[in-house]
C-alpha cells in the first residue's frame, strides 16, 4: 500500500471512524463514554484508523494531523481552537444539541455563532478526512458533534460509503424543531447511506421528522428517499464486549483497589451508581430515592452503603458546575441525616477510575441504580450485568427512559426516575431478591447481552452500510 496511512491488512475493507473525541493514550480511562468503549473494541477488529479531536486546544487553525498507534488502533488527531473549542464543542454540541436530544429545551443555550463554529469545524474535518479516503474506504461518523461532515464530505466528491451513528437518543418532531435550522440539519444526515440509532423510538422519531420536514418518501424496509437521494435508517443498540467485561471485572475484584472497598464495606449490602457528571443522568433524584430508602426502611440504616461514582464532565457549561455543587449539597445532606460514627450511608465520589477498578467495584455490588432521566443506550446497565458472579448476581435497577431499558427488561427492574417513591421502593425490593430470583433474572439478561455484543452491533452496521453504498450505486 505504500506509504498510505491506512491499513493494508484488509486491502477492500478500509475504515476510518470519525468522532469528536478518541480515547486518550494519556487518560487513565475514568471519563469513557459509551463511544470510545464500543468503538475501540470495533476498531481493534477492523483495523482501522480512528480520526477526531486531540482534547486540545491550541490557537492554529491549521494544525495538521498526528498520527500514532495506541492500544492495537491507528488514530490521526487534531487540536481545535479556543473560539472553535467555544463556539463547536462547549457551545453547539453540548448546550444546544445535548440538552434538545435529550428532550431538556428548557436547557438550550442558542446563539447563531455557535451554529457558525460547529457548521467551521465540520468542515475542518472534512478537509482532514478528504485525502485519506481511497476507492475502498468506509467512513463511520459517530455523534451528535458531527452530523453535517457527511454533508461537506459529499461536498469534497467524496464517494465513499458514508456511515453515521447517533449514540444519543432522537427526539419527537416537535421538540426538534425547536431548532431554528433543523431541515438544514436533517438535511445534512441525508448525505449519509446509513444512519444507524441506538433504539425503536429513536428511529420512529427521526422517521416522523424525514417526513414532516423534508416530505421523505418511505420506500420500505427502513429506505428512505429524500431530493433524490436514498438512505437508510436503523436501529442497531450498542453493546459491550461480554468478555472482556467478565475478565476485568475478576481482576477488578480480587485487585488491591477492589480488596479495599471489600474490606471497607464488609457484609453490608453496597448499591452502586456510575455516570458522568450530568443532568441527564438523573443523580439528584436518585439521591432523593436513596434519602426515602433510609426513611422508611429502618433496617437499611446502619446498612445498606450507596457509592455513586461521578467524573466531572463538560466543566466549562454552566449546567453542569451548577449540578456539581447541587449533588455536593444532597450528598452532604443525606450524610448528615442519616450518617452514624460507624457508618457512611452515600459515598459520592466526584471523580472517574480506571476500567479494571470500575469492573471490580460493579461485581461486589449486590445493585446497581442506574436511574437516567433519558439516555442513549446506558453501556453501565449492560457492563454492571456481564461483570456479575453467576452464582450470586447483583440487580440491575434501569430506568424506563434508557435504551438500555428495552432489551433488559426481562431481567432488570425497570423504574420511572421521576418517581422517588417507586424506586425508593424499587430498592428495597432489589436488596431483599432471594438468591435464586437474582440469578433466573440475571440469566435472561445474559442471554440478551451474549447473542448482540459489541462485535455483532459493528458487524451489522457495517454489513448494511455496504449493502445499502451496492444499492444506491446500482440504483444511479
Ligand atoms: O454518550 C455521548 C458522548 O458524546 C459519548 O460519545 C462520549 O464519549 C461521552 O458522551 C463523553 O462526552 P464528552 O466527550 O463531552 O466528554
Amino acid at each position: 500500500m505504500g506509504g498510505s496511512l491506512l491499513s493494508d491488512k484488509e486491502p477492500n475493507n478500509r475504515l476510518i471512524v470519525v468522532s469528536n473525541r478518541v480515547p486518550s493514550p494519556k487518560g487513565a480511562g475514568g471519563n469513557q463514554g459509551g463511544l470510545a468503549v464500543g468503538v475501540m473494541n470495533a476498531l481493534q477488529k477492523a483495523d482501522g484508523l480512528w480520526l477526531g479531536w486531540n482534547g486540545e486546544i491550541d490557537g492554529d487553525n491549521n494544525a495538521q494531523l498526528s498520527h500514532y498507534d495506541f492500544d492495537g488502533v491507528r488514530f490521526a488527531t487534531f487540536p481545535i481552537t479556543e473560539h472553535d473549542h467555544k463556539t463547536y464543542y462547549t457551545g453547539f454540541s453540548n448546550e444546544i444539541l445535548w440538552p434538545l436530544f435529550h428532550y431538556r429545551p428548557d436547557k438550550v443555550e442558542y446563539s447563531r455563532e455557535s451554529l457558525d463554529g460547529y457548521l467551521r469545524v465540520n468542515q475542518r474535518f472534512a478537509r482532514h478526512i478528504k485525502p485519506l479516503v481511497e476507492p475502498d474506504t468506509r467512513v463511520w461518523v459517530h455523534d451528535y458533534h458531527l452530523i453535517p461532515l457527511g454533508y461537506y464530505l459529499r461536498q469534497t466528491s467524496v464517494d465513499a460509503p458514508l456511515g453515521y451513528f447517533l449514540h444519543i437518543p432522537f427526539p419527537p418532531w416537535d421538540v426538534v424543531r425547536i431548532l431554528p435550522e433543523y431541515e438544514d440539519l436533517l438535511r445534512y444526515l441525508t448525505s449519509y447511506d446509513l444512519i444507524g440509532l441506538q433504539t425503536e423510538i429513536d428511529l420512529k422519531n427521526l422517521r416522523d421528522c424525514m417526513v414532516m420536514a423534508l416530505d421523505a418518501r418511505d420506500l420500505g424496509d427502513n429506505v428512505l428517499e429524500v431530493e433524490g437521494r436514498r438512505f437508510k435508517i436503523a436501529a442497531y443498540p450498542i453493546s459491550i464486549d461480554v468478555n472482556d467485561a467478565q475478565d476485568l471485572a475478576k481482576k477488578g475484584e480480587q485487585s488491591a483497589t477492589g480488596q479495599r472497598l471489600k474490606r471497607s464495606i464488609g457484609d453490608r449490602p453496597l448499591v452502586i451508581g456510575v455516570d458522568r457528571l450530568d443532568y441527564s443522568k438523573g443523580v439528584y433524584k436518585r439521591f432523593q430515592a436513596f434519602e426515602r430508602l433510609l426513611e422508611n426502611a429502618e433496617h437499611q440504616r446502619g446498612n445498606v452503603v450507596f457509592i455513586q461514582i461521578s467524573p466531572p464532565s463538560r466543566t466549562d457549561v454552566h449546567e453542569y458546575a451548577q449540578l456539581r455543587s447541587t449533588l455536593e449539597r444532597v450528598a452532604g445532606h443525606v450524610n448528615g441525616r442519616f450518617a452514624d460514627y460507624d457508618w457512611t450511608p452515600l459515598r459520592y465520589l466526584n471523580r472517574g477510575y480506571g476500567r479494571e477498578a470500575v469492573f471490580g467495584f460493579l461485581r461486589q455490588s449486590r445493585v446497581a441504580l442506574l436511574t437516567p432521566l433519558r439516555d442513549g443506550m446506558n453501556l453501565v446497565a449492560k457492563e454492571y450485568v456481564a461483570a456479575q458472579d453467576p452464582e450470586d448476581p447483583g440487580v440491575l435497577i434501569i430506568s424506563h427512559l434508557a435504551g438500555a431499558s428495552w432489551e433488559l427488561k426481562d431481567g432488570a427492574l425497570v423504574c420511572n426516575p421521576y418517581d422517588i417513591d417507586g424506586v425508593s421502593d424499587m430498592l428495597e425490593q432489589a436488596l431483599a431478591m432471594p438468591l435464586e430470583e437474582r440469578k433466573l433474572r440475571w440469566r435472561r439478561m445474559m442471554d440478551v447481552l451474549e447473542a448482540n455484543d459489541i462485535h455483532n452491533w459493528s458487524q451489522n452496521f457495517l454489513a448494511e452500510l455496504m449493502e445499502m453504498k451496492l444499492a444506491n450505486s446500482a440504483s444511479q
